[in-house]
């Protein structure tokens, strides 16, 4: 007696026989690994014109399969098939879509499917309702019978049967075992068209093949069925840190600059004026009026470096940004039109963050409030506040992604006499 066993109730037995005869299901069965029989349901009508359809009650369109010589037919596959673990599954596109993991299903928990296929209307609901254990659609449409979806159930369920493939991971490695697709596969010659195989594959090295393989499984589910790669849940550290990779490597050239922080010195004044330069004349062609007016200058940043508050970020040996984190209180701070989250002055305060030109749109602009909270933290601040112009979008928008909440609106006062002196302020308790 074959492992598991497959009947397909069907008028077009000769066609399917066909199909599943041929290739590795065809000589499983020839091994009796499996058993698949392909039954005429026609052979069991009670009339003698041999008819197994008729019009539907209530009208309309087409034929529908009449109860009958389907119970008929599936009482003698029951009786052939003795004691086994039998499913009456009805090949139907309003059944539960079919999929791998359905698949695994059927083959763990029965020995034994009968496939009905339907035709034209369909079949009688009362065979249904009498018969059928459920029903499985091979997808969101319509075909003309059941028999091309009863060969896929019947073709995907064998394939795991043992002693149909020649190995387990044979298909344990392929597509939709794991919630993964598989990873490219490539056969000779090693150059096609001036395509050449990846160099990971032919070294030889078992190791880095599996590896290489399982990195092209995660980015190939990412790309082509993003909808399974949400569902992924990320066990091992290889495939964390493979998705990391992946998504490091997809990143646009500036996000993948990498930045230094360190304490800013007079000898770097040069480069932080070169900044500076570029800080205002972006904030001039954006339309805002912060930093026109000579401030902040020279003077300004000596101070910040002569009392250790000025931090200077490199990227690649240039001198990418700057910013000053002050541990003391500010002044105007406290005539806020608003309400500041804390009370009290544990706070340190973001000034004159700035970055070159060529570092926008990278993560510079977090990597300085994040340095900023750091710094607070170590010296027990309880909070960070950033303030900014009301037209100085980018800052704006950032102090918000970074977490900040807008407490209300600051006058700095004289500080830049020709320009608008309201600045919106933020706060982030640590
Ligand atoms: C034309 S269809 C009948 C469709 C039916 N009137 C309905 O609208 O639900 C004829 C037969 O094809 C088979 N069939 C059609 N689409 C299928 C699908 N997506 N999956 C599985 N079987 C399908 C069923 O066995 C069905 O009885």
């Amino acid at each position: 007696m074959a492992a598991y066993r497959i009947d397909i109730m069907t008028l077009f037995p000769d066609s399917m026989r066909g199909v599943l005869g041929e290739s590795i299901i065809g000589r499983a069965a020839k091994k009796g690994a499996v058993e698949i029989n392909c039954v005429q349901i026609r052979d069991f009508t009670a009339n003698k014109q041999m008819q197994v359809d008729d019009y539907p009650y209530g009208g309309g369109w087409g034929l529908v399969m009449m109860a009958q010589p389907l119970k008929s037919c599936l009482d003698y596959i029951k009786a052939q098939a003795g004691e086994r673990k039998t499913r009456v599954i009805y090949m139907s596109p309003q059944g539960k879509p079919f999929n791998q993991e359905e698949a695994k299903r059927l083959r763990r928990d029965y020995d034994h499917l009968v496939l009905v296929c339907g035709h034209y209307e369909g079949i009688d609901e009362r065979f249904i309702e009498e018969c059928v254990d459920e029903e499985i659609s091979l997808g969101d449409f319509v075909l003309t019978g059941g028999e091309i979806a009863a060969m896929a159930v019947a073709d995907c369920v064998c394939r795991m049967v043992p002693g149909v493939l020649a190995d387990e991971e044979c298909y344990t490695g392929e597509s939709h075992w794991d919630g993964l697709l598989e990873y490219p596969q490539y056969t000779r010659p090693e150059v096609w068209e001036g395509r050449a195989v990846p160099p990971e594959l032919l070294t030889g090295d078992h190791e880095k093949v599996r590896h290489w393989r399982r990195k092209k499984q995660l980015e190939r589910t990412l790309d082509k069925r993003p909808d399974m790669f949400e569902k992924l849940e990320l066990t091992t550290k290889e495939d964390k840190k493979l998705v990391e990779e992946i998504r490091y490597e997809r990143l646009p050239d500036k996000l993948k600059l990498r930045f230094e922080p360190r304490r800013a010195e007079e000898s770097d004044m040069d480069a932080l004026l070169g900044i500076l330069d570029e800080a205002k004349s972006f904030l001039r062609d954006s339309g805002v009026d912060q930093w026109q007016d000579g401030y902040p200058n020279r003077e300004v940043l000596s101070e910040d470096i002569a009392a250790g508050r000025g931090w200077l970020f490199e990227c690649e040996g240039r001198v990418a940004g700057y910013e000053c984190v002050a541990m003391t209180p500010e002044e105007c701070y406290k005539g806020i039109d608003g309400k500041w989250l804390t009370e009290g002055e544990n706070y340190a305060v973001i000034h004159r963050a700035m970055a070159g030109a060529d570092f926008r749109g990278s993560r510079l602009a977090s990597e300085m409030f994040s340095l900023a909270e750091e710094l607070a933290a170590g010296m027990g601040k309880t909070s960070v506040r950033v303030d900014t112009h009301r037209g100085n979008k980018p800052m704006n928008r950032l102090a918000q992604k970074m977490g900040y909440t807008y407490c209300g609106v600051i006058d700095l006062g004289l500080l830049e006499p020709n320009s608008d002196p309201l600045r919106n302020g933020y706060e982030k308790l640590l």
